[in-house]
């Protein structure tokens, strides 16, 4: 089958449309027919040995896909040879077929298109999981999000707005934050200009700073943004696209009574598939009433899709990039 191929660990440039061998599903796993796939940041780094779960060569890189059951593996119910479901194995899209364990398995809507299906599970089951369970968002809160331009940026920014909070978007360019405006951003704030990240944020929270912080930057921004919290915030740990992980004052911590909350939501997956699926639901209760849309930034084919993995990595991404792998 076609995929692209992670050949041997190193880089990004190193990825090709190549043949793998096509996957049959084991126990507990189905077999998918993938028609289209969506980038997260994972993706990039995983075949340049960066990712805390390895992939080994070679190996098709995509943690989530949307399509059709193909076939049933020994065990498997509940679930049928023809059935549209989105699946997130973490590992093996980016190819016309994909092995998923049943778990991460969940039934689509008919009227949701393939594009928006494989943008969809992922990206916003993290942002309920973070600002709901884990962040604990209340209307009328300021959120400020970090990097809000990007896949899981734009998605909290939606999760924001649908919760009732003031959203404070923060992004490197005035394209990316038109994006954001889009999406229902209250305040725009180019971090990469004018005054330091934090005299702004606290600009426009007069004087009080943010009460939850999604930061999915890590390096400086980090150690910026927790310096513009509100006293009780709770500063959301969820990754460091800008590729340092940030060494975080622990007196700011004391001082202000706030807390760092870490987020992982494929180790909440992996331990608890029932409440992944509670939230695939939830967010599907949104979706049916408007309040999420993913903002699709570009839309690949399989031969071009190691331009979509460049993309991320170059920062130029804007929202979800999605490989339509067949019609
Ligand atoms: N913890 C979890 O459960 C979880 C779930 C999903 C994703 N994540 C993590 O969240 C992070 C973002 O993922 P994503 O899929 O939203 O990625 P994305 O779409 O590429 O967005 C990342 C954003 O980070 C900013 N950024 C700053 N410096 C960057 C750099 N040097 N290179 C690339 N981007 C840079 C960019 O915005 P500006 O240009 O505006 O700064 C970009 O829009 C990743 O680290 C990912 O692993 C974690």
């Amino acid at each position: 089958m076609k995929a692209i191929v992670c050949e041997k660990i190193g880089s990004v440039d190193d990825l090709k449309v190549g043949d793998l061998p096509k996957p049959s599903p084991g126990e507990g796993e189905v077999l998918v027919q993938v028609k289209a796939a969506s980038l997260n940041f994972p993706d990039v780094l995983m075949p340049e040995g960066k990712y805390q779960y390895a992939g080994e060569p070679p190996f098709a890189p995509g943690m989530e896909a949307a399509g059709i059951v193909a076939a049933l593996g020994e065990g498997v119910s509940g679930v049928s040879v023809g059935d549209r479901v989105a699946v997130h194995p973490w590992i093996g899209c980016f190819a016309e077929y994909v092995v998923s364990p049943v778990d991460w398995l969940f039934p689509l809507p008919d009227e949701m298109d393939w594009v928006t299906a494989a943008a969809f599970g992922l990206t916003y089951g993290t942002i309920r999981h973070a600002l709901v369970d884990r962040g604990e968002l209340k209307a009328g809160e300021n959120l400020l999000v970090l990097g809000a331009a990007g896949g899981t940026g734009l998605a909290a920014i939606e999760g924001g707005k649908a919760l009732g909070a003031r959203v404070i978007a923060a992004a490197s360019t005035d394209a990316k934050l038109a994006a954001c405006k889009a999406k229902g951003a209250d305040v725009l704030i180019n971090y990469a200009e004018g005054p330091e990240l934090r005299h702004q944020v606290k600009e426009a929270t007069d004087g009080k700073g943010a009460d939850v912080i999604f930061d999915s930057v890590g390096g400086d921004f980090s150690q910026q943004a927790i310096r513009s919290i509100n006293w009780g915030g709770r500063m959301l740990v969820i990754g460091f696209a800008a590729g340092s992980i940030p060494q975080l004052p622990a007196n700011h911590i004391l001082i202000k009574q706030i807390e760092l909350v870490g987020v992982a939501y494929q180790g909440f997956s992996r331990r608890f598939p029932d409440r992944c699926r509670e939230n695939m639901a939830q967010n599907l209760d949104w979706w049916r009433q408007g309040k999420l849309s993913p903002h699709i930034g570009q839309v690949y084919d399989l031969d071009h899709g190691i331009d979509a993995l460049k993309a991320m990595r170059d920062r130029k991404a804007e929202g979800k990039l999605v490989i339509r792998v067949s019609d």
